[in-house]
């Protein structure tokens, strides 16, 4: 790609923004934030660190949207984090109008672009920049099923002793204490995770995993996480830059998939050059339904508080 636009040059956007320069996926990465001398800082020391990563994408900071203009992707990490004690959907009221004021931005520079979402809480703050962009599903994604998947599949080869790399699973639903591991999908080299590991262990990892994001901000005080944020968002970049068509969990707009409409939800999707370009659906198990049905009306819940 020519350029990608990374909103946000906080913990998540600007560690996106170095983890997609360093892998060269556009010519030109800008990133975009409010706050005076931020995005430019940040921006030119990421390019410094260009002659010793072997990088030539460019990386230009900016508090507007002049050098975003034309990008054919954006990253949108602007809003507030959580701290201790605070839940995603307490971050919902500041960041409907940071999310409002970023889709304004991206219809008028670059409306065709692509949009990955990752400000809290997830799914709700996809549907903000889908409505207020106006664009079609297949380019409006948000980012945190590649996370949960990523903290459930660590979980599980510290537990087993095993290479993170033959750990395959995927975690959907909505990103909050509701998240779906699928148990049933999970194997470990083609080998069903529950052959392996104990129902009462299982049943710990998929809580830590649950709470995975509480216990970093748990951890840090200040802020919440944002190395493997941010190399989710990378992930999902990437198999739309490379046109890799990969399948993914990731927050979609579903229009009638697995029951739903008319919300974002985790589920498993085809990405490609084109965005979204498929929403599969799998049989899940009657407890998998249920605890997807659950989070589905978390996320209604939220949806239904948004006015825009
Ligand atoms: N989806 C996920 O899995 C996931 C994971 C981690 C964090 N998050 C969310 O991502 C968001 C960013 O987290 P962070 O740790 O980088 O926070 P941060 O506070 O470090 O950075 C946020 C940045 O957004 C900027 N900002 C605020 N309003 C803006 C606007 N209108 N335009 C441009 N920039 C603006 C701020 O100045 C700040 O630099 C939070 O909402 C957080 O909850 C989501």
């Amino acid at each position: 790609m020519n350029k990608i636009t990374v909103v946000g040059a906080g913990n998540v956007g600007a560690t996106t923004a170095q983890r997609l320069a360093e892998k060269e996926l556009a010519k030109q990465v800008v990133l975009v934030d409010i706050v005076e001398g931020i995005p430019q800082g940040k921006g030119l020391d990421q390019w410094e660190s260009a002659p010793i990563e072997d990088f030539d994408s460019r990386v230009i900071g900016s508090n507007g949207y002049a050098e975003a203009s034309g990008s054919e992707l954006f990253v949108v990490t602007a809003g507030v984090a959580r701290r201790p004690g605070m839940s995603r959907e307490d971050l919902l009221n500041t960041n409907v109008n940071i999310v409002k004021s970023v889709a304004q931005e991206i219809r008028k520079c670059a409306p065709n672009a692509i949009v990955i979402v990752v400000s809290n809480p997830l799914d709700t703050m996809c549907y903000v920049m889908k409505e207020v962009l106006g664009a079609p599903r297949e380019r409006v994604l948000g980012m945190a099923g590649v996370l949960d998947t990523a903290r459930y599949r660590a979980f599980l080869a510290d537990a087993l002793d095993v290479s993170v790399e033959d750990i395959q699973a995927m975690v959907l639903g909505g990103h909050g204490d509701t998240m779906v591991p699928l148990i049933s999908y999970t194997t470990v080299s083609g080998i069903p995770v529950t052959q392996l590991i104990k129902q009462e262990q299982l049943d710990k990892i998929v809580d830590r995993t649950r709470n995975g994001g509480a216990e970093i901000v748990a951890y840090l005080k200040t802020g919440s996480a944002y190395y493997a944020p941010s190399a989710g968002a990378v992930q999902m970049v990437e198999a739309i830059v490379r046109d890799k068509k990969r399948i993914l969990p990731c927050a979609a707009w579903l229009e009638g998939e697995y029951g739903y409409r008319g919300i974002f939800l985790g589920v498993p999707c085809k990405l490609g050059s084109r965005g979204l370009e498929q929403i599969l659906e799998v049989e899940l198990t009657s407890n998998e339904k249920v605890a997807l049905g659950k989070s589905a009306k978390s996320v209604q819940e939220s949806i239904a508080q948004v006015k825009l």
